[in-house]
């Protein structure tokens, strides 16, 4: 039996909490869950800013970012992230906190066991736009159970860095999952779907 078939099975079992099934992406047309289920699937983001740095003033500049947006089936739609002023892109983001990410299931096994190259719409990614906003009390400690259970390396990153906990507020989801151009999708429908099925 196909690992995932054996899953979806357990699911049955077990309830429709739990979110086993790796691949199981939602129907194209559901494009809101497509974009949970992208958000939550991946570990880590490109993500632009607009640079301060010289030469490059002005000018888009893309870095990669561990990202979490709740531990493993405890999808909040919102990407977590744990920053220091001393890194790049945070520098620019005090200047200018807009920012934009893309994520993509090329980070996981879907795209490569189906055949699909990154760049194809059926490879499915997203696009946020919005900005980089610092989060404390109980979202900080959300974001930090979010991202340190994905990445637990976190844990024993340099103390000295003044790390902090921030959120990736959105204002625009567009979203690449099927063939005849971008969609896009508010913030109000993305945060509304579920990136699982209701029901196994
Ligand atoms: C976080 O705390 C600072 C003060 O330490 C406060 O100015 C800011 O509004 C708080 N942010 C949130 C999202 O609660
Ligand atoms: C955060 O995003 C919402 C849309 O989801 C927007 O209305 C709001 O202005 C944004 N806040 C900031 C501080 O950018």
């Amino acid at each position: 039996m196909a690992p995932c078939l054996r899953l979806v099975l357990l699911l049955v079992l077990l309830g429709p909490s739990s979110s086993a099934c790796r691949f199981r992406i939602p129907p194209h047309e559901q494009v809101a869950r497509v974009a949970r289920f992208v958000a939550h699937r991946c570990d880590w983001t490109s993500m632009a800013t607009v640079s301060t740095h010289s030469p490059v003033v002005g000018q888009p500049f893309s870095n990669v970012f561990s990202v979490s947006d709740g531990p493993p089936g405890t999808s909040s739609g919102v990407p977590y992230l744990y920053l220091t002023r001393m890194e790049v892109s945070v520098q620019d983001l005090q200047v200018n906190p807009q920012a934009s990410m893309s994520m993509s299931l090329a980070q996981t096994d879907y795209c490569r066991q189906h055949g699909f190259d990154p760049q194809s719409p059926l490879c499915a990614h997203i696009i946020l736009s919005g900005s980089v906003l610092e989060v404390n009390g109980t979202e900080a400690e959300f974001a930090k159970k979010a991202l340190f259970s994905r990445h637990p390396e976190m844990i024993d990153w340099p103390k000295d860095h003044s790390w902090f906990f921030a959120k990736f507020n959105i204002t625009q989801v567009w979203v690449l999952d099927y063939f005849g151009g971008v969609k896009t999708v508010s913030p109000e429908e993305y945060f509304q779907a579920s990136p699982h099925r209701k029901s196994a």
